[in-house]
């Protein structure tokens, strides 16, 4: 057997050998002209022999963590991911979007292949896998690696002591991506790491700290720190004088769950992740491959297999006869082995296909065979298989001959995530005929041909030409006929194949424009004998470009070609300015740009085989490398604690999340993960389909008649009160009369399963009349005077007068686009009546308990007494989980009243982000005011509050002598908005550094020069008269300068953007000044009840929620400090209601300073208490001391209060005090942008901190990573679309990107500000959950600086619109190239555009 190297998961799918003798044949590099079958780990294997043919009812052996499992008629709707969360109780696979997009079901798959006699481990994602296709394999989940019981995996160790575990949600599916791809290759490259967590998304931690901590199995630092083989368990001798070696320190690491203190010193500094003693990557720890499913592959035993749900039908045929003729009965079945589309239309699209066929056992579908014309593949082959077998001839064929292979391996490298690759088929991504699909136009443009088969028509081959693609999902195959394999030729000589790809996240992104281009010249010359030209994403399906092509062929590669080809292809690739999509003048300008790119290409090309002899231009030779992509070290600098502070103290010292290892060993609870109750119902919510209208009719029977439908809901069932105020409007539970928005709530049905309750909504009708008067924009509202009061209004100084004494004067505006919270865990909650005097136990994921208690008793008429409601944690929040949150509890507490069973709301994530509002657009305009329009939606929620903030913060750091703002929350027709990280605050300091952004270019200086002129300085008051003290503000910025080196690369980056025509850098610093505390004085206080047991472990309790944010880790050392006791003796079960009463929400960035206070006063009352005690018997232990007070009848129970700051703002006088202090930061970015794409890459990110004295370092440093990470997508990258009618689009991962690992900075180092105080909170530490967030924006204004480049290229100079988020489309637009200006620009108003201007 000859390895060729090749490693990695490559397919789920086995397609057994049959009862046929199994060959293993070596390949040569030439050719394999055998029937190949199958295609793993770079060997080719022959079979004989056929499928038995034999029928046999749905029955399948699997196996799930070592466990055997047999299941008989399991229906085909049955996905793992709640199989395995729900029938098999293993909850660590987490629901995140159900569609394949962002990871959080990963699992491993292994299987074994006989042809290779080697097992195949895959990361995939439960769910999109149905149960049926589980025959024969092995799954491995988080529970089945390691645990805190039994021992730690190293990768679930790892990512929770390097702090890449915040919230934790997507813990789980990053520990099983990284595993699979450690079983697949022990030791892999930083590279490997990248690829393998690609599709998996975390929204809390911006990465850096998940790379950090997997970057470890790559480094050889020391025997501990190593994987695999050079591991000090795996049997390599430990070198004596290693004192680091976990073998010999007498350490036991990894094992339970250690969290406690010791000082991890590097240069004599404290550092946040100590990489000594951690577990080595052990082998013989992971599962083996069940013997029995070796033996019952070896077999060859197979039989079609038929599962007879509810609704489908699903058919496992063993042979392709049996496809063929199955596919000849039933046309209209589709042929599902990846099911990444199909899946996601019966999921999402409410598509029902009756009968399925899933070959996944066809070994006719999985041949891949190499002939000296090309190479075969198999349809059924996944995108994994496709890639290793080109990789494979590519490393084996003369490079010449490979043109098509490599055009394609640039595509599979970008298509999707891993999980996804590992499944999706070749012969799926054809037959879908998606029109951005990475493949059709790189196999249309190769020449590549498909051969089919039916029962009907036999065998045919179909070239992939022009032709092939006949419209939307539509290609030349008839129904009947089934994709056997795909052709792909070996390229002549004189021929040259080329792939491009744009898309709105570099990874896991599907295409916005990609193309794919073949050019043949005339032997030894320039001349264009053959060209061939495909585009996807602009239009229906793949199109090709012949027109435009024949303009070229017949003459020379040249400038003068390309020019006479540009406006035929314009012309010829249309795209009508409604087209679906948007981003009609992008799309057709990268179809310019991606064959100005091809164009030189093969101009360089040319020129290194000596046909012409003008080489490329010195400047142009950028355009064609990709962006920087290696990672830099990254620094993390932070205070050392104070001389003299106890070992035992952990206050300032860096500590792990407390529960970050439960998170990463999946065994942290999360509100869904709660075992069904008795009886217990599943809510499901019927949501307007109208903007604006009035509701004639609802008719529930349907839903009633359907099976395991037990009630409807509706606003009539509300015992008490039917609706919610926030800011003193009201806000119905669920619409009565009217409906104002797409996505109010109006009933709800509940039933007994998930599936059941979701077809029971789909099923009520309710009849609409519509009703005039759509507000959807801001201008709309504008104009239709369309506002929730009270509109605010702040001046400083005499703006008139400051008019009349200016040199100049500028006026512009500023769009910044909404942003979903994406927080990973959807809303989910339970309520359970307790059956007795109205009592209700209510679970959710809030950040306001208090609030959901109080509004479930009004909602009910019951006392808040009766209502308990309890948080464990919460995966990610992000201000999102307050009202809506409440809302949603109300209506879910009206069912489990009505029916008396307890009843469950999981909402999907397409739901979720359709009902549950966002954060505020936002249009600034600026010239004499600076006015403030926010889109709030439907309902006023917090929108009134939001724009009050906005104008507190909108002289960020600048003492500007005469300013004048004035905000608005806009009333339109759109879903409600609500609070998000930086309560309007990133919107509106956006404007503030927008306008000196503009006064810089308008002034041809660098901006830096402009902010550092007009900050504060000396003792200052805000414009609203609160005095502060700006130094600490100054010293940041002065040493972000200097850590960044910003005068150096100031030079350099001028120097590079001179060499360099398309590929430009922009750098960009900029500060913060960020208020702490709520303005509303009540909200500042907070209530802790601490008790000690007599064992001396003690229980913390606290208003606070646990979000990700680390708070109850805080709270455990601030106990730690004041009980004087290790943090292990502390626990913090959950947040409840009847615990601690009358809480404030988890918001602000002000938990920590509210309830460390409210902890620490309970734990100083209890350890005055001890006083006594501890006089009499000083040493202790602390157990003794417990135990004698009890004895003493000393009551070992204490409540601690915090009446926290009196903050008000006076907006009559305009002035006040709605801030306890100011926490600073400055931040300072570069970027490489490609103009031709607007693709670009932050090659280094320094942040300074003042964050006064951190009480854990580690989840700070936390919190500024990740905040600025979703500052970034806010800024470049997030956008949410709605229709005309008001209809959101971007309903999930699919449509909606947030930052991912390829958005990490390259290098991105955090210092938090040495030598700082801050008297108003506690131990001198400072409020941080928000702030940085907005420091996002330091990647939007480098990259505004990078295209003021480019436009200074263009011969274009001074300020120009550059609206947020500043995403590829506006980058590469605002760059204004020569040929994005020959994009025509249809006029607005003259055309209806597929998404409407939210702002
Ligand atoms: C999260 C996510 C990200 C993605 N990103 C990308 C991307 O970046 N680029 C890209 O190009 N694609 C992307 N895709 C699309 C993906 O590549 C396709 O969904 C996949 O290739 C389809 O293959 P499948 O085996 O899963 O098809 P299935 O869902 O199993 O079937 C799809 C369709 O193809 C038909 N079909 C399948 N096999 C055959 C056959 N042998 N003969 C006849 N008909 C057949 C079926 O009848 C069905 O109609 C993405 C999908 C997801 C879910
Ligand atoms: S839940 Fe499976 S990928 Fe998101
Ligand atoms: S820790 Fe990754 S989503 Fe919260």
């Amino acid at each position: 057997m000859q390895r060729l190297g090749l490693q990695g998961p490559l397919t789920p799918w086995a397609p057994g050998p049959g009862p046929g003798t199994v060959q293993v044949s070596s390949r040569t590099a030439q050719t394999d002209e055998k029937e190949a079958l199958g295609y793993s780990n770079g060997v080719v294997v022959v079979t004989q022999g056929k499928m038995s043919g034999n029928q046999e009812s749905g029955c399948l052996t699997f196996y799930v963590n070592g466990k055997k499992v047999t299941e008989r008629d399991v229906d085909p709707e049955t996905m793992l991911l709640p199989y395995l969360r729900k029938r098999m109780r293993l909850t660590g696979a987490k629901y995140g979007c159900g569609g394949g997009g962002c990871g959080a079901c990963t699992v491993m798959l292994s299987r074994y292949q006989v042809h290779s006699r080697s097992v195949v481990h895959c990361a995939v994602n439960a769910c999109l896998l149905p149960v049926c296709q589980l025959h024969g394999a092995a799954v491995t989940t988080v529970e089945g690696i390691g645990s805190t019981k039994t021992k730690l995996h190293p990768v679930q160790e790892r990512i929770a002591k390097a702090h890449g575990s915040q919230c934790g949600f997507c813990t789980p599916g990053m520990v099983m991506s990284m595993y699979t791809l450690l079983r697949n290759k022990p030791q892999p490259t930083m590279e490997d790491i990248t690829e393998a967590l690609a599709g998996n998304l975390c929204r809390c931690t911006g990465y850096r700290p998940i790379l950090d901590g997997y970057k470890t199995f790559c480094e050889s630092s020391n025997c501990c720190q190593n994987s695999g083989a050079k591991s000090c368990s795996s049997g390599n001798s430990i070198s004596e004088n290693n004192s680091n070696c976990c073998q010999q320190n007498g350490k036991e690491p990894g094992r339970a769950n250690g969290n406690e203190v010791t000082d991890d010193l590097e240069n004599g500094h404290l550092k946040l992740f100590n990489i000594d003693n951690l577990l080595p990557l052990d082998p013989t720890q992971d599962l083996i491959f069940p013997p029995e499913l070796i033996r019952m592959t070896e077999s060859g035993l197979q039989a079609t297999q038929t599962f007879r749900g509810e609704r489908i039908t699903w058919v496992s045929p063993v042979s392709l006869d049996e496809v063929v003729d199955l596919k000849s009965r039933h046309p209209e079945a589709p042929i599902v082995i990846g099911n990444t589309n199909i899946g996601l239309d019966i999921k999402f699209k409410g598509i029902l296909h009756p009968f399925i066929i899933s070959p996944t056992r066809v070994p006719d579908l999985f041949v891949v065979k190499n002939t000296p014309q090309g190479v075969s593949v198999g349809a059924g082959c996944s995108m994994s298989v496709v890639r290793a077998a080109l990789e494979d001839l590519v490393r084996t064929l003369p490079l010449g001959q490979t043109e098509v292979h490599r055009a394609l391996l640039q595509q599979l490298g970008n298509l999707a995530g891993q999980q996804i690759r590992n499944v999706a088929t070749l012969g799926g991504n054809i037959v879908s005929a998606y029109p951005n699909s990475d493949l059709n136009p790189v196999l249309a443009a190769g020449n590549c041909r498909l051969t089919v088969v039916s029962k009907a028509g036999g065998r045919r081959e179909i070239p992939m030409n022009k032709d092939f693609f006949v419209g939307f999902g539509k290609t030349l195959l008839n129904p009947d006929e089934i994709a056997v394999s795909v052709f792909i030729p070996i390229s002549r000589k004189g021929e040259f194949v080329r792939a491009f790809r744009q898309a709105p996240r570099k990874e896991n992104a599907l295409a916005t424009v990609n193309a794919g281009m073949r050019v043949r010249f005339h032997d030894g010359s320039s001349v264009v004998d053959e060209l061939s030209i495909f585009y996807g994403g602009v239009g229906p399906c793949t199109v090709g470009a012949s027109k435009t092509c024949q303009q070229i062929i017949g003459r020379p590669w040249g400038e003068e070609a390309l020019t006479a080809a540009y406006p035929v292809l314009l012309e010829e690739i249309l795209l009508p300015p409604s087209a679906p999509g948007g981003k009609v003048a992008f799309r057709r300008a990268l179809t310019l740009n991606f064959l100005f790119k091809f164009f030189l290409q093969m101009q360089q090309k040319l020129a290194e085989m000596g046909i012409i002899t003008d080489d490329l231009e010195q400047d142009m030779r950028s355009s064609l490398e990709a962006l920087p992509n290696d990672f830099l070290p990254s620094y993390q600098e932070f205070q050392d604690v104070l001389e003299g502070q106890p070992g035992q103290d952990p206050v300032g010292r860096p500590m792990m999340h407390r529960s970050a290892l439960s998170q990463a060993t999946g065994e942290a609870v999360y509100c869904d993960d709660m075992p069904k109750t008795e009886g217990e119902l599943f809510l499901s919510l019927v949501t307007s389909t109208k903007a604006h209208a009035k509701i004639l009719n609802m008719d529930v029977s349907a839903a009633l008649a359907l099976p395991g439908v037990v009630d409807v809901i509706t606003a009539r069932d509300i015992p008490g009160k039917k609706f919610r105020m926030f800011c003193g409007m009201n806000e119905e539970l669920l619409a009565e009369k009217e409906v104002t928005c797409v996505g109010q709530m109006v009933c709800a049905v509940v039933a007994d399963t998930k599936p059941h309750a979701k077809r029971g909504a789909a099923a009520v009708k309710i009849t609409y009349e519509d009703q005039p008067e759509l507000v959807f924009t801001v201008e709309e509202a504008i104009e239709k005077k369309s506002f929730f009061e009270p509109l605010r209004e702040i001046e400083r100084g005499n703006v008139s007068e400051g008019f009349k004494m200016a040199d100049h004067i500028h006026e512009g505006e500023i769009r910044i686009g909404g942003q979903e919270h994406f927080y990973m865990e959807t809303q989910s909650m339970l309520v359970i009546p307790v059956g007795e005097e109205g009592e209700m136990n209510v679970y959710l994921s809030t950040q306001h308990p208090a609030m959901a208690q109080d509004s479930i008793a009004e909602t009910l008429d019951i006392p808040s007494n009766r209502v308990t409601c309890h948080i464990k944690r919460i995966g990610g929040a992000f201000g999102g989980k307050v009202t809506k949150t409440t809302i949603l509890a109300c209506i879910t507490a009206v069912a489990a009243w009505k029916t008396e069973r307890s009843v469950r709301l999981v909402l999907e994530r397409g739901e979720d982000m359709l009902i549950t509002g966002a954060r505020h657009p936002v249009l600034g305009q600026y010239k004499a005011d600076v006015k403030y329009y926010a889109n709030a939606g439907n309902t006023a929620d917090e929108s009134p509050l939001i724009v009050a903030k906005i104008l507190l913060h909108f002289d960020n750091a600048y003492n500007i002598p005469n300013m004048r703002g004035r905000s608005a929350a806009c009333k339109t027709n759109l879903p409600s908005n609500t609070a998000f990280r930086g309560f309007g605050v990133p919107q509106c300091m956006l404007v503030t550094e927008s306008i000196i952004n503009d006064v810089a270019l308008k002034l041809g200086r660098p901006a830096e020069e402009i902010r550092e002129l007009n900050m504060y300085r000396g003792s200052s008051l805000t414009h609203y008269k609160m005095p502060f003290d700006p130094e600490n503000m100054l010293r940041c910025w002065e040493e972000c300068k200097r850590r960044s080196s910003i005068q150096r690369r100031r030079g350099d980056i001028a120097q590079f953007n001179q060499h360099n025509r398309f590929k430009k850098r922009g750098l960009a610093l900029v500060p913060i000044k960020y208020g702490i505390g709520f303005d509303i004085a009540f909200l500042n206080q907070a209530a802790a009840l601490v008790h000690i047991f007599q064992d001396g472990s003690v229980l913390v309790n606290h208003g606070g929620a646990e979000m990700g944010q680390g708070i109850h880790t805080k709270m455990q050392q601030v106990a730690s400090r004041e009980l004087r006791i290790p943090t292990s003796l502390i626990h913090i079960s959950e947040t409840n209601t009847h615990m601690v009463p009358n809480t404030c929400p988890s918001a602000a960035s002000f938990g920590t300073d509210a309830n460390g206070m409210a902890v620490k006063d309970a734990c100083e009352t209890l350890y005055k208490r001890l006083e006594p005690i501890r006089k009499r018997n000083p040493e202790g232990p602390w157990q003794s001391w417990i135990k004698a007070a009890f004895l003493e009848k000393i009551s070992l129970s204490a409540t601690g209060y915090y009446r926290g700051h009196d903050l008000y703002m006076d907006w009559e006088k305009q002035e006040g005090q709605p801030y306890a202090y100011f926490t600073y930061g400055v931040c300072c970015c570069e970027v490489e942008l490609d103009c031709l794409t607007g693709d670009y890459r932050t090659i280094r990110t320094d942040m300074v901190f003042d964050i006064g004295r951190s009480i854990n370092p580690s989840i700070d440093i936390g919190q500024i990573e990740g905040a600025f990470t979703q500052g970034v997508g806010l800024y470049t990258m997030e956008e949410l679309k709605f229709s005309p009618s008001g209809v959101l689009y971007t309903r999930g991962p699919g449509q909606y990107k947030i930052p991912a690992v390829c958005d990490v900075p390259l290098q991105f180092n955090i210092y938090l500000l040495r030598g700082t105080q801050n008297p108003h909170a506690i131990y001198s530490s400072k409020g941080i959950g928000e702030p940085a967030l907005f420091l996002g924006s330091s990647v939007f204004f480098a990259l505004k600086d990078a295209v003021a480049a480019a436009r200074s290229d263009a011969g274009l100079s001074g300020p120009f619109e550059f609206h947020s988020p500043a995403t590829p489309e506006t980058a590469c637009l605002a760059c204004a190239s020569h040929l994005t200006q020959m994009v025509p620009i249809s006029k607005p108003g003259s055309f209806q555009p597929w998404a409407i201007e939210t702002p």
